[in-house]
Protein backbone atom coordinates (compact mmCIF):
# COMPACT_ATOMS: atom_id res chain seq x y z
CA UNK A 1 0.00 0.00 0.00
CA UNK A 2 1.95 3.38 -0.93
CA UNK A 3 1.32 6.08 1.59
CA UNK A 4 -0.92 9.03 0.55
CA UNK A 5 1.39 12.19 0.66
CA UNK A 6 1.08 16.24 0.65
CA UNK A 7 2.49 16.33 -3.13
CA UNK A 8 -0.50 13.79 -4.15
CA UNK A 9 -3.49 15.31 -6.24
CA UNK A 10 -7.05 15.23 -4.66
CA UNK A 11 -10.94 16.00 -6.07
CA UNK A 12 -12.07 18.27 -3.63
CA UNK A 13 -15.76 18.55 -4.59
CA UNK A 14 -16.00 20.39 -8.14
CA UNK A 15 -12.55 20.86 -8.29
CA UNK A 16 -9.31 19.07 -9.38
CA UNK A 17 -6.10 19.81 -7.27
CA UNK A 18 -2.37 19.35 -8.38
CA UNK A 19 -1.39 18.44 -4.30
CA UNK A 20 -3.15 18.68 -0.82
CA UNK A 21 -0.97 21.76 -0.14
CA UNK A 22 -3.37 24.60 1.09
CA UNK A 23 -2.36 28.19 1.32
CA UNK A 24 -4.29 29.12 4.35
CA UNK A 25 -6.79 31.80 4.63
CA UNK A 26 -4.51 35.23 6.07
CA UNK A 27 -6.01 38.75 6.51
CA UNK A 28 -3.13 41.25 4.82
CA UNK A 29 -4.98 44.55 4.68
CA UNK A 30 -3.86 45.84 1.02
CA UNK A 31 -7.06 46.62 -0.61
CA UNK A 32 -7.43 50.20 -2.67
CA UNK A 33 -9.22 52.40 -0.88
CA UNK A 34 -12.04 54.20 -0.48
CA UNK A 35 -14.14 50.64 -1.03
CA UNK A 36 -12.13 47.66 0.31
CA UNK A 37 -11.08 46.59 -3.73
CA UNK A 38 -9.05 44.06 -4.19
CA UNK A 39 -5.93 45.01 -6.65
CA UNK A 40 -3.11 44.08 -8.83
CA UNK A 41 -0.59 44.21 -5.77
CA UNK A 42 -2.80 41.62 -4.57
CA UNK A 43 -3.02 39.35 -7.54
CA UNK A 44 0.39 39.53 -8.03
CA UNK A 45 0.94 38.11 -4.20
CA UNK A 46 -1.76 35.46 -4.22
CA UNK A 47 -0.45 34.45 -8.33
CA UNK A 48 3.19 34.01 -6.83
CA UNK A 49 1.57 31.39 -4.15
CA UNK A 50 -0.50 29.39 -6.64
CA UNK A 51 1.39 25.98 -6.45
CA UNK A 52 -0.58 25.62 -3.65
CA UNK A 53 -3.68 22.75 -4.42
CA UNK A 54 -5.81 25.45 -3.25
CA UNK A 55 -5.41 28.58 -1.96
CA UNK A 56 -8.14 29.94 0.54
CA UNK A 57 -8.40 34.14 0.13
CA UNK A 58 -7.90 36.39 2.81
CA UNK A 59 -11.30 36.52 4.87
CA UNK A 60 -13.97 38.74 2.84
CA UNK A 61 -17.26 41.10 4.07
CA UNK A 62 -20.17 40.15 2.94
CA UNK A 63 -21.56 43.17 3.60
CA UNK A 64 -20.43 46.54 4.45
CA UNK A 65 -21.91 45.28 8.18
CA UNK A 66 -19.73 42.13 8.35
CA UNK A 67 -16.44 44.49 8.48
CA UNK A 68 -14.07 44.50 11.29
CA UNK A 69 -10.86 45.86 10.37
CA UNK A 70 -9.56 48.11 8.47
CA UNK A 71 -8.77 47.46 4.86
CA UNK A 72 -9.83 44.11 4.43
CA UNK A 73 -11.90 43.62 0.72
CA UNK A 74 -15.18 43.25 0.72
CA UNK A 75 -17.08 41.34 -2.40
CA UNK A 76 -20.33 42.92 -2.34
CA UNK A 77 -19.76 46.12 -4.83
CA UNK A 78 -19.16 45.83 -8.40
CA UNK A 79 -15.61 47.44 -8.19
CA UNK A 80 -14.58 44.55 -5.73
CA UNK A 81 -15.81 41.80 -8.05
CA UNK A 82 -14.11 43.34 -10.40
CA UNK A 83 -10.63 43.67 -8.23
CA UNK A 84 -11.14 40.08 -7.31
CA UNK A 85 -11.33 38.48 -11.24
CA UNK A 86 -7.90 40.18 -11.78
CA UNK A 87 -6.90 37.94 -8.66
CA UNK A 88 -8.76 34.87 -10.00
CA UNK A 89 -7.38 35.40 -13.52
CA UNK A 90 -3.53 35.43 -12.51
CA UNK A 91 -4.38 32.67 -10.44
CA UNK A 92 -5.42 30.38 -13.12
CA UNK A 93 -2.84 31.54 -15.44
CA UNK A 94 -0.27 30.31 -12.78
CA UNK A 95 -2.35 27.09 -12.67
CA UNK A 96 -3.20 27.46 -9.04
CA UNK A 97 -7.31 27.22 -7.75
CA UNK A 98 -8.42 29.72 -5.43
CA UNK A 99 -11.77 29.57 -3.00
CA UNK A 100 -12.79 32.83 -1.81
CA UNK A 101 -13.38 33.02 2.46
CA UNK A 102 -16.79 34.61 3.11
CA UNK A 103 -16.93 36.05 6.27
CA UNK A 104 -19.20 38.49 8.83
CA UNK A 105 -17.45 39.35 11.86
CA UNK A 106 -20.37 40.25 14.47
CA UNK A 107 -19.13 41.52 17.51
CA UNK A 108 -15.61 41.55 16.60
CA UNK A 109 -15.74 45.40 15.18
CA UNK A 110 -16.24 48.77 15.93
CA UNK A 111 -19.00 51.93 15.16
CA UNK A 112 -15.95 53.31 12.66
CA UNK A 113 -17.29 50.97 10.02
CA UNK A 114 -21.02 51.31 10.58
CA UNK A 115 -21.69 54.99 10.33
CA UNK A 116 -21.44 55.03 14.10
CA UNK A 117 -23.53 52.58 14.94
CA UNK A 118 -22.80 49.33 17.44
CA UNK A 119 -21.89 45.87 15.94
CA UNK A 120 -24.21 42.86 15.48
CA UNK A 121 -24.48 40.00 17.15
CA UNK A 122 -26.05 37.44 18.25
CA UNK A 123 -26.53 38.50 21.87
CA UNK A 124 -25.51 41.34 23.26
CA UNK A 125 -22.78 40.39 25.46
CA UNK A 126 -19.53 42.59 24.74
CA UNK A 127 -16.18 40.14 24.22
CA UNK A 128 -13.94 41.03 26.63
CA UNK A 129 -10.22 41.59 26.04
CA UNK A 130 -10.71 41.53 22.59
CA UNK A 131 -9.39 44.44 19.80
CA UNK A 132 -9.66 45.23 16.04
CA UNK A 133 -7.46 46.80 14.22
CA UNK A 134 -8.15 50.40 12.67
CA UNK A 135 -6.30 52.49 10.61
CA UNK A 136 -7.28 56.57 11.69
CA UNK A 137 -7.62 59.47 9.49
CA UNK A 138 -3.70 59.85 10.33
CA UNK A 139 -3.01 56.53 8.57
CA UNK A 140 -1.49 55.26 11.56
CA UNK A 141 -3.41 51.85 12.73
CA UNK A 142 -3.86 51.05 16.40
CA UNK A 143 -5.78 48.01 18.11
CA UNK A 144 -9.26 49.30 19.40
CA UNK A 145 -11.45 47.43 21.79
CA UNK A 146 -14.86 45.82 20.15
CA UNK A 147 -17.36 47.69 22.28
CA UNK A 148 -20.84 46.55 23.19
CA UNK A 149 -23.08 44.93 20.11
CA UNK A 150 -26.76 44.78 19.57
CA UNK A 151 -28.63 41.76 19.25
CA UNK A 152 -29.99 40.85 15.84
CA UNK A 153 -33.51 40.31 15.15
CA UNK A 154 -34.68 36.91 14.13
CA UNK A 155 -35.82 39.05 10.31
CA UNK A 156 -32.12 40.68 9.95
CA UNK A 157 -30.70 36.90 10.26
CA UNK A 158 -32.32 36.12 7.25
CA UNK A 159 -31.16 39.04 5.78
CA UNK A 160 -27.55 38.27 6.64
CA UNK A 161 -27.79 34.77 5.32
CA UNK A 162 -29.01 36.50 2.06
CA UNK A 163 -25.86 38.39 1.87
CA UNK A 164 -23.87 35.29 2.53
CA UNK A 165 -25.60 33.95 -0.59
CA UNK A 166 -25.09 37.16 -2.57
CA UNK A 167 -21.58 36.97 -1.93
CA UNK A 168 -21.20 33.51 -3.10
CA UNK A 169 -22.72 34.60 -6.39
CA UNK A 170 -20.78 37.28 -6.71
CA UNK A 171 -17.20 34.60 -6.05
CA UNK A 172 -18.27 32.33 -8.60
CA UNK A 173 -18.74 35.69 -10.94
CA UNK A 174 -15.46 36.98 -9.99
CA UNK A 175 -14.01 33.50 -11.10
CA UNK A 176 -13.13 31.46 -7.91
CA UNK A 177 -13.19 27.95 -8.00
CA UNK A 178 -15.69 28.07 -4.59
CA UNK A 179 -16.47 29.87 -1.50
CA UNK A 180 -15.54 28.74 2.64
CA UNK A 181 -17.47 30.29 5.16
CA UNK A 182 -15.42 31.83 7.90
CA UNK A 183 -17.34 29.41 10.66
CA UNK A 184 -14.67 29.51 13.25
CA UNK A 185 -12.25 31.90 15.52
CA UNK A 186 -14.61 33.70 17.22
CA UNK A 187 -16.86 35.80 13.82
CA UNK A 188 -20.28 35.49 13.57
CA UNK A 189 -20.74 32.03 12.81
CA UNK A 190 -18.47 31.12 16.16
CA UNK A 191 -20.68 33.53 17.74
CA UNK A 192 -24.14 31.99 16.88
CA UNK A 193 -22.50 28.56 17.89
CA UNK A 194 -21.69 29.25 21.65
CA UNK A 195 -23.75 29.31 24.45
CA UNK A 196 -21.07 32.13 25.79
CA UNK A 197 -21.97 34.70 22.79
CA UNK A 198 -25.35 33.97 21.82
CA UNK A 199 -28.01 33.50 24.62
CA UNK A 200 -30.99 33.93 22.73
CA UNK A 201 -34.72 32.54 23.42
CA UNK A 202 -35.89 32.20 20.12
CA UNK A 203 -35.14 29.56 17.33
CA UNK A 204 -31.43 29.84 17.02
CA UNK A 205 -30.41 29.75 20.92
CA UNK A 206 -30.36 27.38 23.52
CA UNK A 207 -30.12 23.95 22.50
CA UNK A 208 -27.20 22.47 20.29
CA UNK A 209 -29.90 22.11 17.13
CA UNK A 210 -30.65 25.67 17.62
CA UNK A 211 -27.15 27.22 17.69
CA UNK A 212 -26.23 25.24 15.48
CA UNK A 213 -29.04 26.95 13.33
CA UNK A 214 -27.92 29.29 11.29
CA UNK A 215 -24.74 27.83 10.20
CA UNK A 216 -27.04 25.00 8.73
CA UNK A 217 -29.32 27.79 7.30
CA UNK A 218 -26.48 29.47 5.90
CA UNK A 219 -24.54 26.35 4.29
CA UNK A 220 -27.86 25.06 2.95
CA UNK A 221 -28.45 28.28 0.99
CA UNK A 222 -25.13 28.11 0.05
CA UNK A 223 -25.33 25.22 -1.04
CA UNK A 224 -28.37 26.18 -3.18
CA UNK A 225 -26.51 29.02 -4.82
CA UNK A 226 -23.71 27.64 -6.24
CA UNK A 227 -23.76 23.54 -5.62
CA UNK A 228 -22.67 21.78 -2.35
CA UNK A 229 -19.12 20.99 -3.88
CA UNK A 230 -18.36 24.12 -4.71
CA UNK A 231 -18.69 25.04 -0.88
CA UNK A 232 -16.81 24.36 2.79
CA UNK A 233 -16.80 25.72 5.91
CA UNK A 234 -14.16 26.42 8.49
CA UNK A 235 -14.66 25.65 12.07
CA UNK A 236 -12.46 26.37 15.56
CA UNK A 237 -13.64 23.50 18.00
CA UNK A 238 -10.87 24.19 20.27
CA UNK A 239 -9.65 27.95 19.96
CA UNK A 240 -10.90 30.11 23.28
CA UNK A 241 -9.46 33.45 22.15
CA UNK A 242 -11.74 36.53 21.42
CA UNK A 243 -13.77 35.78 24.80
CA UNK A 244 -14.79 32.16 23.07
CA UNK A 245 -14.45 29.70 25.96
CA UNK A 246 -17.11 27.19 26.06
CA UNK A 247 -17.37 24.30 27.40
CA UNK A 248 -19.77 23.00 25.07
CA UNK A 249 -18.88 23.69 21.92
CA UNK A 250 -16.45 20.76 21.08
CA UNK A 251 -20.38 18.54 20.58
CA UNK A 252 -21.56 21.24 19.36
CA UNK A 253 -19.53 21.00 16.82
CA UNK A 254 -19.95 17.78 15.78
CA UNK A 255 -23.66 18.11 16.32
CA UNK A 256 -23.15 20.43 13.15
CA UNK A 257 -21.22 18.39 11.19
CA UNK A 258 -23.08 15.58 11.70
CA UNK A 259 -26.35 18.31 10.06
CA UNK A 260 -24.18 19.45 7.42
CA UNK A 261 -23.29 15.62 6.40
CA UNK A 262 -26.14 15.14 4.33
CA UNK A 263 -25.88 18.73 2.06
CA UNK A 264 -22.79 16.95 0.16
CA UNK A 265 -20.66 19.93 1.10
CA UNK A 266 -16.93 19.92 -0.33
CA UNK A 267 -15.09 20.07 2.79
CA UNK A 268 -14.74 21.22 6.61
CA UNK A 269 -11.76 23.25 7.38
CA UNK A 270 -10.21 22.98 10.83
CA UNK A 271 -8.80 26.16 11.93
CA UNK A 272 -6.51 24.39 15.18
CA UNK A 273 -4.93 27.47 15.93
CA UNK A 274 -4.82 31.39 15.17
CA UNK A 275 -1.40 31.41 16.43
CA UNK A 276 0.08 29.81 18.99
CA UNK A 277 -3.23 29.14 21.49
CA UNK A 278 -5.06 26.58 21.09
CA UNK A 279 -4.31 22.80 22.40
CA UNK A 280 -3.67 20.17 19.65
CA UNK A 281 -6.78 18.73 18.65
CA UNK A 282 -7.88 15.19 20.44
CA UNK A 283 -7.70 12.18 17.83
CA UNK A 284 -11.25 10.74 19.01
CA UNK A 285 -11.94 14.48 18.09
CA UNK A 286 -10.69 13.45 14.80
CA UNK A 287 -12.21 10.36 14.44
CA UNK A 288 -15.40 11.38 15.73
CA UNK A 289 -15.61 14.14 12.91
CA UNK A 290 -14.55 11.24 10.11
CA UNK A 291 -17.51 9.60 10.97
CA UNK A 292 -20.03 11.96 10.99
CA UNK A 293 -18.69 13.86 8.13
CA UNK A 294 -17.99 12.20 4.85
CA UNK A 295 -16.88 15.38 3.09
CA UNK A 296 -12.78 15.97 2.81
CA UNK A 297 -11.26 17.48 6.15
CA UNK A 298 -8.45 20.05 5.89
CA UNK A 299 -6.11 20.66 8.99
CA UNK A 300 -4.37 24.27 10.10
CA UNK A 301 -2.60 25.65 12.84
CA UNK A 302 1.29 24.78 13.40
CA UNK A 303 1.54 22.18 10.64
CA UNK A 304 4.97 21.38 9.30
CA UNK A 305 6.08 18.49 6.58
CA UNK A 306 6.34 15.99 9.47
CA UNK A 307 3.11 16.77 11.12
CA UNK A 308 1.37 16.62 7.89
CA UNK A 309 2.35 14.19 6.49
CA UNK A 310 1.77 12.11 9.58
CA UNK A 311 -1.82 13.43 10.04
CA UNK A 312 -2.45 12.41 6.17
CA UNK A 313 -1.31 8.63 6.27
CA UNK A 314 -3.38 8.45 9.48
CA UNK A 315 -6.34 9.33 7.04
CA UNK A 316 -7.22 11.76 9.72
CA UNK A 317 -6.82 14.80 7.07
CA UNK A 318 -7.20 14.71 3.25
CA UNK A 319 -5.22 18.32 3.05
CA UNK A 320 -3.05 20.16 5.46
CA UNK A 321 -3.03 24.19 5.49
CA UNK A 322 -0.53 25.89 5.76
CA UNK A 323 -0.52 30.13 7.46
CA UNK A 324 2.41 32.24 8.44
CA UNK A 325 5.07 29.49 6.23
CA UNK A 326 2.60 30.75 3.28
CA UNK A 327 4.12 34.52 4.38
CA UNK A 328 7.78 34.14 3.19
CA UNK A 329 7.66 31.01 1.10
CA UNK A 330 5.47 31.63 -2.17
CA UNK A 331 7.01 28.77 -3.43
CA UNK A 332 6.30 26.73 -0.13
CA UNK A 333 4.92 23.52 -1.85
CA UNK A 334 8.41 23.29 -3.69
CA UNK A 335 10.16 23.51 -0.55
CA UNK A 336 8.47 20.88 1.12
CA UNK A 337 8.60 18.94 -1.48
CA UNK A 338 12.65 19.19 -1.71
CA UNK A 339 13.05 19.97 2.12
CA UNK A 340 14.55 23.57 1.68
CA UNK A 341 14.73 25.73 4.36
CA UNK A 342 11.71 27.68 4.85
CA UNK A 343 12.89 32.22 5.09
CA UNK A 344 10.78 33.81 8.24
CA UNK A 345 8.38 35.93 7.88
CA UNK A 346 8.22 40.00 9.09
CA UNK A 347 5.71 40.33 11.94
CA UNK A 348 6.16 43.97 11.25
CA UNK A 349 4.72 43.95 7.68
CA UNK A 350 1.59 41.35 7.74
CA UNK A 351 -1.49 44.16 8.28
CA UNK A 352 -1.40 46.94 5.80
CA UNK A 353 1.30 48.41 4.15
CA UNK A 354 2.54 47.67 0.26
CA UNK A 355 4.54 45.42 -1.65
CA UNK A 356 7.05 45.07 1.42
CA UNK A 357 6.65 42.09 3.50
CA UNK A 358 4.38 41.09 0.78
CA UNK A 359 5.53 40.84 -2.60
CA UNK A 360 8.69 40.85 -1.97
CA UNK A 361 9.72 37.64 -0.34
CA UNK A 362 11.55 35.40 -3.07
CA UNK A 363 11.13 31.86 -4.45
CA UNK A 364 13.76 29.99 -3.34
CA UNK A 365 16.86 30.16 -5.53
C1 LIG B 1 -1.48 37.25 9.24
C2 LIG B 1 -2.57 36.26 9.51
C3 LIG B 1 -3.85 36.52 9.06
C4 LIG B 1 -4.87 35.57 9.24
N1 LIG B 1 -6.11 35.82 8.71
C5 LIG B 1 -7.05 34.83 8.72
C6 LIG B 1 -8.25 34.99 7.98
O1 LIG B 1 -8.48 35.99 7.28
N2 LIG B 1 -9.14 33.98 8.03
C7 LIG B 1 -8.93 32.84 8.77
O2 LIG B 1 -9.78 31.94 8.79
N3 LIG B 1 -7.77 32.65 9.44
C8 LIG B 1 -6.83 33.61 9.42
N4 LIG B 1 -5.62 33.39 10.03
C9 LIG B 1 -5.31 32.06 10.60
C10 LIG B 1 -4.60 31.18 9.56
O3 LIG B 1 -5.49 30.80 8.52
C11 LIG B 1 -4.03 29.89 10.19
O4 LIG B 1 -5.08 29.13 10.74
C12 LIG B 1 -3.01 30.21 11.26
O5 LIG B 1 -2.01 31.08 10.75
C13 LIG B 1 -2.35 28.96 11.82
O6 LIG B 1 -1.65 28.27 10.80
P1 LIG B 1 -0.04 28.37 10.69
O7 LIG B 1 0.50 27.85 11.99
O8 LIG B 1 0.29 27.47 9.52
O9 LIG B 1 0.32 29.79 10.48
C14 LIG B 1 -4.60 34.34 9.91
C15 LIG B 1 -3.31 34.11 10.37
C16 LIG B 1 -2.30 35.03 10.16
C17 LIG B 1 -0.90 34.70 10.63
Amino acid sequence: MTQTTLFDPLELGATTLRNRVVMAPMTRARTTQPGNIPNELMAEYYAQRADAGLIVSEATQISQQGQGYSFTPGIFSADQIAGWRTVTDRVHAAGGKIFLQLWHVGRVSHPVFHNGQPPVAPSAIQPKDTQVWIVGDDGVGRMVDCPMPRALSADEIGGIIADFRKGAANAIAAGFDGVEVHGGNGYLVDQFLRGVSNQRTDQYGGSRDNRTRFLVELMTALADEVGADKVGVRLAPYITFKDMTDPDIVPTILHAAEKLDPLGLAYIHLSEADWDDAPVIPEDFRHELRRLFHGKIIVAGGYDKQRAEVILAKGLADLVAFGRPFVANPDLPRRLARDLPLAQPDGASLFGGNHLGYTDYPAYA
